[in-house]
């Protein structure tokens, strides 16, 4: 059910929080101002106040903004979204730049990633969209993020290590977030490398390649070398072929934030996976109880984009404040509406906080007593 603060309550109806502890107490509930009420209290207590009462559920809020299914005429083929996942140093990022024939790893520090990356590559005419995921144990919550707005998963796995635990956690995000995989045997061209044990370990993860009978692709690559890559990305595409992947382009964007932060000189920058429609500058768009307009849009190689349609990842700049990666993203008609349900968002984030506050102090004062 859903609750209130006295203070909130107060605020909304513009009326002193001291009187409405007064009303409360008249009725026999001895409350403080942090203490929060179910929703009936709080509209008797309003009526009582003078107030006419509109209870404003998410559901109105919301509605509409993610409730629209696309007729299936409007639906053309989009890019797949690829996630490179695996165990830290298994050469995600260098297969990545082999792929993009860029320089990524040079860049980083300590050449760990630390965040997710998200680009888009060009195969024969064909886009695929990769998303970058960091190996390290810290980042667990990133690759449950990047796996669940995937098509398919790249699971690296180098050949001289084998299948090591961020491998297995990556195998349970896809299994999650049912995502075909593909495996990637990544640096064959090392002496110890042996991609046999690493098929043999792969078994006890329940993941059957096709040498072993089963469905699973694997690819032996060096991104070191080069080697295999076009065949990596013909069975991405094969993959994605047979998923028939499809969105409209031709309606108001939404998507997923993929990641966020606030950068000193643009203020904050999202990167955006656009998964519906095609979004413009200008555009006015909500990412969980955030809001902006888009001021501008960048592509991987830092270029001012016009528009980005499905599968396109793009950094937003024109955020109010930084949205949280993995938040929703959906463009809506005016500033107004905007305004109105990040308020919204924001005033119900309080409130969970303020009912945890309160249960706390409930159970300390259980305790002292
Ligand atoms: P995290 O993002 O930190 O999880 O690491 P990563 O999986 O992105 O690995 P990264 O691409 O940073 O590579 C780790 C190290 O392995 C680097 O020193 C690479 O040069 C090396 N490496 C990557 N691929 C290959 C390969 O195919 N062969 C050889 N010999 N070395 C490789
Ligand atoms: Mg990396």
């Amino acid at each position: 059910p859903e609750a209130i603060t006295i203070q909130e309550l107060a605020n909304r109806m513009a009326e002193r929080a001291v009187d409405v502890i007064k009303l409360l107490m008249k009725q026999g509930q001895m409350l403080k101002i942090n203490d929060v009420i179910d929703a009936d209290t709080a509209e008797l207590i309003a009526e009582e106040m003078g107030h006419t009462v509109k209870r404003v559920s998410e559901a109105d809020v919301e509605e509409g903004l993610f409730a629209t299914e696309d007729e299936a005429g409007t639906l053309k083929a989009r890019p797949p979204v690829v996630t490179i996942m695996g165990h830290v140093d298994h050469g995600k990022t260098s297969l990545l730049d082999a792929i993009r024939k860029s320089k990524v790893v040079t860049g980083e520090a300590g050449g760990i990633t630390q965040h997710i990356g998200a680009y888009q590559v060009d195969q024969d005419g064909q886009k695929i969209t990769f998303i970058d995921t960091p190996g390290h144990a810290a980042f667990s919550q990133m690759r449950a993020r990047g796996a669940k707005s995937t098509d398919i998963v790249i699971l690296v796995v180098a050949a001289d290590d084998g299948v090591m635990p961020q491998t297995k956690e990556a195998i349970a995000h896809a299994k999650a977030a049912e995502a075909p995989i593909i495996v990637a045997i990544n640096k064959i061209d090392k002496p110890g490398a042996d991609p046999n044990r690493v098929r043999t370990e792969l078994l006890s993860e329940e993941l059957v390649v096709e040498s072993m009978g089963g469905d699973i692709i694997d690819v032996e690559v060096s991104a070191l070398n080069g080697t295999n890559l076009d065949k990596l990305l013909e069975m991405i595409l094969l993959q994605s072929e047979v998923l028939e992947l499809q969105a409209n382009p031709d309606r108001t964007a939404e998507g997923v934030v993929i990641e966020a932060q606030l950068d000193r000189g643009r203020g904050p920058v999202a990167t955006v996976l656009v998964q519906k429609g095609t979004l413009k500058p200008g555009d006015i768009l909500v990412a969980g109880s955030e809001w902006g307009r888009v001021r501008a849009m960048l592509d991987e190689n830092g270029e001012q984009v016009k528009e980005a349609g499905p599968s396109k990842p793009v950094e937003v700049l024109g955020f109010q404040g930084t949205p949280a990666a993995g938040d929703m993203v959906a463009v809506v008609e005016n500033e107004a509406r905007a305004r109105e349900i990040t308020d919204y968002r924001q005033r119900q984030i309080r409130e969970k906080a303020s009912v945890v506050a309160s249960a706390a102090r409930g159970s300390l004062e259980q305790m002292m007593m």
